[in-house]
């Protein structure tokens, strides 16, 4: 599996540096090439000589090394590899990797890559509860970075609790996953998405304020850890989703029938914003004015509901089913009971009250309800959401095997 590979291993500076080197060694005893990069401060605790001996390699040092530079920009080297491991990653480099910081070559490194990160984090136990590291670690995830660890137990500094650096063969094991083309590889997910049209008659409709923004990031961000994505979408009005199976429909009856022929799958999205109701007797030709001043009625008959379908599958249910609940009161109550009376397993919860700007907007806030209780994630743009919800997916998924 780690044959042919390259990793660029980025060693920051803490006492589980040293963990680092045997790191290297046992990724190369599985046919990788380690390429090692050493910050400033994790050059108190390991020397160049010995990972460039345990490597191999030239071992990188300073974003002004011109003769490094002269070898190999910066730029080169965090693309030549094909997954960039950071390890240990100390709450600094946390930090500077949150926020975009490139003042030395390994943050340098990280900015500029296009390759996937893995983050393998080692610090003392209150700097891991802090929660400027917690945040950091929460914007991290939301950009698609990989974790491995931190695990629990005694520490260097004589404390106990979680911080302590992965062991090595766990964090090979992960590196072995992060390479499998992306950690939902051989998963198939559903994705409904949008609006749906509720036709009047051949020319009016009934819809809501859904562009599909949504269901279109979460369509990407799985399908950029390697699932295989059916999207069914209303009609939307942002660009499709690349690289996944698009089926295009207009109704929540079409929605449903869609829905039914993408099955089965290893988890469905529900972001869709399904129309309750639907118009009972839908003109087949266009109601015209009569002049008389009467106006027409229209009568509504309910809509299937695709997620409480889902849910309650009795044989080839998803192993996860994620539903969206749009509120504009009492977000959390009617969020948590609406999970309850679908039987989905997670509920994305959000406020589309006008003012939040959300429903059509950029950006999402949104709280995540599962049978262990209720999760305020912050205000991010929908991308964001996306990818972390993405990543959430993939750990569920990988848990249930
Ligand atoms: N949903 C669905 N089919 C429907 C209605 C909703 O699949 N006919 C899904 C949505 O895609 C979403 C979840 O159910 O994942 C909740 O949608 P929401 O509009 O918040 O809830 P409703 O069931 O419509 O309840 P209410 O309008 O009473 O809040």
């Amino acid at each position: 599996m780690l044959a042919g590979k390259k990793i660029l291993l980025i060693i920051g500076g803490g006492i589980a540096a040293f963990k680092s080197l045997d790191l290297i060694r046992r990724l190369r005893d599985g046919g990788a090439e380690v390429v090692p990069v050493l910050t400033k401060a994790s050059e108190e605790f390991v020397t160049p000589l010995s990972a460039s001996a345990l490597s191999a390699q030239k071992v990188y040092r300073d974003l002004f090394d011109l003769t490094d530079e002269a070898e190999m920009g910066h730029i080169e080297l965090s693309r030549a590899a094909d997954l960039v491991v950071v390890a240990p990653a100390t709450a600094d480099l946390m930090g500077k990797m949150a926020n975009g910081l490139a003042n030395d070559l390994a943050s340098t490194l990280l900015l500029a890559t296009d390759k996937p990160v893995m983050i393998v984090p080692a610090m003392n136990v209150r700097m891991w509860e802090h929660a400027a590291t917690q945040r950091n670690l929460a914007t991290l995830q939301g950009d698609g970075i990989l974790v491995c660890g931190p695990d629990e137990g005694a520490m260097a500094c004589g404390e106990f609790g979680p911080g302590r650096m992965a062991e090595v063969p766990d964090i090979v094991a992960a590196v072995e996953a992060a390479l499998r083309d992306g950690p939902l590889k051989g998963k198939r997910i559903l994705v409904t998405s949008g609006p749906t049209h509720e036709p009047i008659d051949p020319v009016r409709y009934i819809a809501n304020r859904s562009s599909g923004a949504q269901g279109t990031a979460i369509a990407n961000a799985l399908a950029a850890l390697g699932a295989d994505v059916v999207f069914v979408t209303g009609p939307a009005d942002v660009e499709r989703p690349q690289g996944v199976e698009i089926i295009e429909v207009q109704t929540a009856n079409e929605m449903l029938e869609a829905t039914q022929s993408a099955l089965p799958v290893d988890a469905a999205v529900f972001a869709a914003a399904v129309a309750d109701w639907r118009v009972l007797s839908a003109s087949d030709s266009k109601i015209k004015k009569n002049g008389s001043g009467k106006l027409p009625v229209l009568e509504f008959a309910e809509n299937p509901d695709i997620l409480a379908s889902v849910s309650q599958m009795k044989t080839g249910r998803p192993g996860l089913v994620v539903g969206f609940a749009a509120e504009t009161d009492d977000v959390i109550v009617n969020a948590t009971s609406k999970r309850l009376r679908k039987q989905c397993d997670w509920i994305i919860a959000n406020d589309v009250s006008p003012e939040t700007g959300i429903m059509g907007g950029a950006e999402n806030q949104v709280v995540v309800i599962t049978d262990s209780g209720a999760k305020a994630w912050p205000r991010m743009d929908k991308d964001d959401v996306a990818k972390r919800l993405a990543a959430e997916i993939s750990v569920a998924l990988e848990a249930n095997g």
